[in-house]
């Protein structure tokens, strides 16, 4: 799988997508992910990306010109499978997105910036809208880095232990059941007797049991 980011910050990005599992699974050649800064493309000679929006609204608008180019240059080598523009007001992202796009060969993510990006872009090169809550980050990328984040961690592979990634919250709609390590007793804080056991078949009814019980204690609404 290939990620190519587009952003007026790459700098914000770099240490994220070379740092642990990102860099690791680059590595091994899983994934390619390529940062993209949007001021190499623009054609104004003080490498400016934005302008005054029409209408007189308050803020900065990024220009057509710079982001078109940049994705016709990165469409020229290879096809998209998806160009996606990191909003608010976007599709809200969840694992089954996560699962969705992790299948996808190439994707481009655009990061929103300022007031925003004109909206021409949105109606005629993008292909998907995603936001990853519902509050206003200063810019995409941090959405970026959470989406690219839970995306490569679905490619086989990139986890040592591929069972970690199946077994996730929210994989089957459920909360995960709480994990504990070595000592068996901290401070008289104790691990279920049920895990020190040895008994499979008792862990793994247990598991579930505790899946469905967190579930619909603290997330009812991904059972309806
Ligand atoms: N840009 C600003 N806020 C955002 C959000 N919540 N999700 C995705 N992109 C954003």
């Amino acid at each position: 799988m290939r990620i190519d980011i587009i952003s007026v910050l790459p700098e914000m990005l770099e240490g994220f997508v070379n740092t642990s599992i990102l860099a690791r699974a680059q590595k091994k050649g899983l994934v390619e992910i390529y940062l993209h800064n949007l001021r190499d493309y623009t054609t104004d000679k003080h490498r400016r990306v934005d302008d005054y929006p029409y209408g007189g609204f308050a803020g900065m608008v990024i220009q057509c010109q710079p982001i078109d180019d940049c994705i016709a240059a990165l469409q020229k080598e290879r096809n998209y499978d998806e160009i996606i523009f990191t909003t608010p007001d976007g599709e809200q992202f969840d694992q089954p997105m996560a699962n969705e796009l992790s299948l996808k060969k190439n994707i481009i993510i655009l990061c929103g910036h300022y007031k925003g990006v004109d909206y021409r872009i949105r109606e005629h090169l993008i292909t998907k809208e995603i936001s990853i809550g519902d509050y206003v980050l200063t810019g995409g990328e941090i959405a970026a880095a959470a989406m690219s984040d839970a995306i490569v961690r679905l490619i086989p592979g990139v986890l040592s232990d591929e069972q970690s990634a199946l077994s996730d919250s929210f994989q089957d709609n459920l909360l995960a059941a709480p994990v504990y390590t070595r000592p068996a007793d901290y401070k008289g804080w104790k691990v279920p007797e049920i895990l020190l056991s040895g008994h499979e078949q008792k862990i793994k009814e247990w598991e579930l049991a505790q899946s469905l019980e967190r579930t619909k204690r603290l997330r009812p609404d991904l059972l309806e």
